[in-house]
């Protein structure tokens, strides 16, 4: 995946801007004049979403109605035109090629953001382990996202019932056809969540093998909510509603569903320790970075296409092993786009195939 071209139109501080990036493009600029706007535009262009927020319309520059991203892309046999527009008062449209297309993903190779805020994957709560494995492995299953929203939603409605039967004592007997919904789309979810992790935990063993001189062990834990007995789907629907059917009385007092997929948790081991409770800040940033190029070696074995890098303020808060190695892995083959308020950046001016801007307030000029 390659970005040709893109104009954004009122996005974020961006009233008009026209880019014609390069293979590696490095953005400086002081706090606050527009650095993850840009990076978030890009993913925005390239997946037809904000990876920042769920409520789109934010992205509107404020006291416009509407915004508008125009994307040319290249993968090696077609070329791709995206339009996007974010009204206040419509639904998003994403038309390809001219033609109107809805859901998520688009259906082509996408792109990876590293940012600080990847941090939370290792340190934060577990609903962050599980907003990473949905939104950035998730997109390798076609109907993943679909899944999950029905999960969701299932999730939302048999609560509001367990509620409802707790507050007014009444017999629960719905409560059965939500648990079968909610085995259904929950072992699904669960099933392609164990999948995903066994193609893609050989992968982050090697990237993180490479990145510690083999010196350090990690070990990729799935931690779930129910007592796994099998891994296929069918296995999993069977524990699932057996499990979550024993424990009705307790949700009704409870008022929530107490197992499934929106409880589980991930852990990652460093030589046995959890890294979230004992890793240094170090181990922690060599994992996520393991992660991220796992991530784009998978798409690479999924497409043969590679995605397109987004290193959000995060390049040069690596140490300079770890930066060496990201930027040795990239190097004239993955499109690149780094932000940084660091003047290190400026250095890569000398760079064959680079390009250095300065960002300033919403507008972005080329060094
Ligand atoms: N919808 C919006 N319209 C106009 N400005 C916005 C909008 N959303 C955020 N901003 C502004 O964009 C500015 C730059 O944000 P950001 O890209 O996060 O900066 P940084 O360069 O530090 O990464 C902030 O000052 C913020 O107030
Ligand atoms: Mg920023």
């Amino acid at each position: 995946m390659y970005v040709e071209f893109l104009v954004l139109e009122n996005f974020r501080n961006y009233e008009k801007l026209i880019l014609k990036p390069d293979i590696l493009n490095v953005f400086y600029g002081k706090n606050a004049q527009g650095k993850t706007n840009l990076t978030d535009a890009i993913f925005f262009g390239i997946t037809g979403r904000s990876y920042y927020t769920e409520r789109e319309r934010e992205v509107i520059k404020w006291g416009n109605s509407y915004s508008k991203l125009y994307f040319k892309l290249r993968e090696a046999c077609r070329e791709l035109v995206i339009e996007i527009s974010l009204s206040k008062t419509q639904q998003k449209k994403v038309k390809v090629n001219g033609s109107a297309v809805r859901g998520y993903p688009l259906g082509w190779v996408g792109a990876v953001i590293f940012s600080p805020r990847d941090i939370n994957v290792v340190q934060g709560p577990p609903y962050e382990r599980r907003r990473f494995i949905d939104q950035e492995w998730g997109p390798f299953i076609p109907y993943y996202e679909y899944n999950l929203r029905q999960y969701q939603r299932v999730v939302i409605q048999k609560n509001n019932l367990l509620r409802e039967s707790r507050d007014r004592k009444r017999l629960y007997i719905d409560i059965d056809v939500w648990n079968q919904q909610l085995s259904y789309f929950g072992s699904k979810i669960l099933a392609t969540r164990l999948f995903l992790l066994k193609k893609i935990n050989p992968l982050i063993r090697h990237f993180f093998g490479k990145l510690t001189e083999n010196k350090e062990g990690l070990v990729i834990r799935y931690n779930s909510s129910l007592k796994i007995v099998g891994a296929s789907e069918k296995e999993l629907y069977n524990q699932f509603i057996s499990e979550v059917t024993a424990l009705k009385d307790e949700e009704v007092n409870r008022g929530q569903t107490l197992i499934g997929p929106h409880k589980d948790d991930i852990s990652f081991l460093i030589n046995g320790a959890d890294a979230r409770v004992y890793g240094s800040r170090g181990q922690q940033y060599t994992l996520l970075l393991a992660l991220k190029m796992a991530q784009i070696e998978q798409w690479k074995q999924e497409y043969k296409e590679c995605p397109v890098l987004l290193l959000d303020d995060i390049l040069f808060d690596l140490d300079s092993n770890r930066r060496s190695a990201l930027l040795s892995y990239v190097d004239g083959n993955i499109q690149t786009f780094i932000t940084t308020i660091d003047d290190k950046a400026l250095g890569f001016c000398k760079l064959d195939g680079s390009k250095v801007f300065v960002i300033n307030n919403g507008s972005i000029a080329c060094c």
